[in-house]
């Protein structure tokens, strides 16, 4: 029997609406359109369907994490602020039980310090800060391993 095609979903939080104009200095330049696109890539290459969401709302956030329970198999999430104050996303994290990868695009330990809490990587498989949006084509590449998803890129997969 064919395996079922691993499902991704990457979940952006408040003002990564704004990547591209945003603190360029901190971001960098690309918008969340490319980072969409970057992480869509991998997961195809990879042999994975991939959807994305972008919330500026917590209570978005958290509604996108309970409706995973029956659409994806594991989350990539960068939730912003949200990272550094939300209880309420790390127990929707938890109470659904999906591989979770946390990114940041900035190095969050070498900034301020109330950004080096963060209340999502007690819930997280992995975390991987400060890679720029490179983040989160390692994030979805990882997950799609854990996942068991084998690389499409041309090659033969064992089932083919
Ligand atoms: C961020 C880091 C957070 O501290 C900040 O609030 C963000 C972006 C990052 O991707 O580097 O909004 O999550």
């Amino acid at each position: 029997m064919t395996p079922r095609t691993p499902r991704i979903l990457v979940i952006n939080g408040p003002n990564l609406n704004l990547l591209g104009t945003r603190e360029p200095d901190v971001y960098g330049t690309a918008t969340l359109d490319d980072v969409v696109r970057l992480a869509s890539d991998t997961a195809r290459d990879r042999g994975c369907a991939l959807s994305a969401m972008q919330s500026n709302h917590e209570g978005g956030i958290i509604d996108a994490v309970h409706a995973a329970r029956t659409t994806a198999d594991g989350i990539v999430i960068n939730a912003g602020a949200y990272t550094h104050t939300s209880i309420a996303i790390r127990d929707a994290l938890a109470g659904v039980g999906l591989p979770v990868v946390e990114v940041h695009i900035s190095n969050v330990h070498r900034r301020e310090d109330f950004r080096h809490h963060s209340y999502i990587s007690g819930v997280a498989d992995a975390v991987i800060v400060g890679a720029g949006i490179d983040g989160y084509r390692l994030a979805v590449d990882h997950l799609a391993g854990r996942l068991g998803a084998s690389a499409t890129n041309g090659a033969p997969t064992p089932e083919s």
